[in-house]
């Protein structure tokens, strides 16, 4: 694969490094067909640059945000990490000479919003993101630049006001990626002129749809629902990404002949050295197998975390006490849903636990209480690597077929 006749990749060829010297051709900045997914609490700074630098699209997660200025100050914390880490002259990069050129630079990120959050926060961070508050790092204040990201990523809920949000406050050239969990909803992105659409399958680790899309007959229904929408209405047909269980390179090759154009790695990226999350959690993860059968999705903890997760999603997790206990309760009480008070009852094999409970499960990080989300891939992981490392084998890029 050339990254020039991939369509995801061609999307993103005008964000290019820096180039030292003269007669230096900048190199684009995204040069592989890999997305590492917004994981709250397990990508962070280290990560986003990691899968940057290796020529990834990384997606920072925005997540459950209440503090605005700690998220662009966590951005900020990206910058030195990149290889091109910001010291840069507007006029000698990411620019093209042609009528109609993109004049501005981008962060070799996408910052991913929860859409539902967003809405309950209101817009002004996504605005001061397409500002470029998220970078501030530079050598010579003088030749400051304000830098958005290459795209923002939307999932869960309405994207279309952001969109044209995006649209109209961001730079020219920004990406918009949105996270679809049905046909419809892919369908109804093509119409809204969406530029990259990562189809969720019911594999994937995190929050999903409840209602079952595995990627194998997902992908090809969309890819033949907007090629026939090309076909009849002329509409575009934006870039495919697949998300969902994709651990090693055969899934990969896989979703390519399904029709996807790249893939979005959520739990690969999980056990890498640059994931903020815990060390004894990536092992746990290193160890589960059959992730088929050892992963289940739920809706408990959104119960027990008190997210009001609109209806319609749930989320993949490694099974535990707590999942455990609620399929136990379903088989004895029938259609027993628990909610509200009643949902930190399974907290205890007695079925006399409190809210206190979750809280100290959660300060004291115990895994048979609360989610580890995992994909289906997670029984296809093995070994703890870096990032980069990580990508190469996925991607077949290491020499080696897996
Ligand atoms: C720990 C974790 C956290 C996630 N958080 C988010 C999130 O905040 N926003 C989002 O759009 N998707 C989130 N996802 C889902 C991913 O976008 C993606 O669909 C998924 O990771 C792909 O499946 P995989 O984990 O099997 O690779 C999360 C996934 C995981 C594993």
């Amino acid at each position: 694969m050339t990254p020039a006749k991939n369509q995801f990749l061609a999307l993103f060829s005008h964000i290019t490094r820096r180039t030292h010297g003269v007669g230096k051709v900048p190199t684009p900045w995204f040069t592989k067909p890999i997305a590492s997914a917004p994981m709250n609490g397990w990508s962070g700074p280290k990560l986003v640059a990691a899968v940057a630098n290796h020529g990834g699209v990384p997606i920072y997660p925005i997540g459950y945000f209440t503090d605005p200025a700690a998220i662009l100050k966590d951005l900020q914390a990206v910058i030195p990490l990149l290889s091109d880490n910001g010291d840069t002259d507007q006029t000698d990069s990411n620019t093209k000479g042609d009528e109609g050129a993109i004049k501005t630079e981008f962060l070799p990120y996408a910052v991913g919003f929860v859409t539902f959050w967003l809405d309950r926060q209101g817009p002004d961070l996504l605005l001061k993101i397409l500002e470029g508050q998220g970078d501030i790092s530079t050598t010579t204040a003088t030749k400051r630049v304000s830098r958005p990201p290459a795209a923002v990523w939307f999932s869960f809920g309405d994207y279309r006001p952001y969109l044209k949000l995006v649209r109209q406050h961001g730079a020219a050239g920004t990406r918009v990626i949105v996270q679809v969990q049905t046909v419809q909803e892919a369908i109804d992105a093509q119409q809204d002129g969406v530029d990259v659409i990562v189809l969720q399958g019911t594999e994937s680790g995190g929050h999903g749809a409840q209602r079952v899309r595995p990627l194998l007959s997902f992908i090809p229904e969309v890819v033949d629902a907007l090629q026939e929408r090309h076909k009849s209405s002329g509409l575009k047909v934006p870039a495919i990404l697949a998300a969902g269980g994709i651990s090693i390179n055969s899934q990969y090759r896989a979703v390519q002949a399904l029709g996807a154009s790249g893939i979005v790695i959520g739990t690969g990226f999980m056990p890498t050295f640059e994931s903020p999350g815990p060390q004894h959690a990536k092992e746990r993860l290193l160890k589960t197998g059959d992730g088929g059968d050892t992963t289940v999705r739920t809706r408990i903890f959104d119960e027990l975390r008190d997210f009001g997760w609109p209806e319609g999603y749930d989320g993949r997790v490694v099974r535990n006490l707590v999942t455990d206990r609620e399929e136990e309760d379903l088989k004895t009480r029938g259609l027993f849903e628990p909610k509200g008070a009643n949902a930190f009852k399974v907290l205890r094999a007695d079925r006399t636990g409190t809210q206190e409970d979750w809280k100290k499960a959660v300060k004291d990080q115990d895994w048979d209480i609360i989610p580890l989300w995992s994909g289906t891939g997670v029984g296809l992981l093995k070994k703890q690597m870096p990032a980069a490392e990580y990508m190469d084998q996925l991607l077949g890029d290491d020499g080696k077929s897996h």
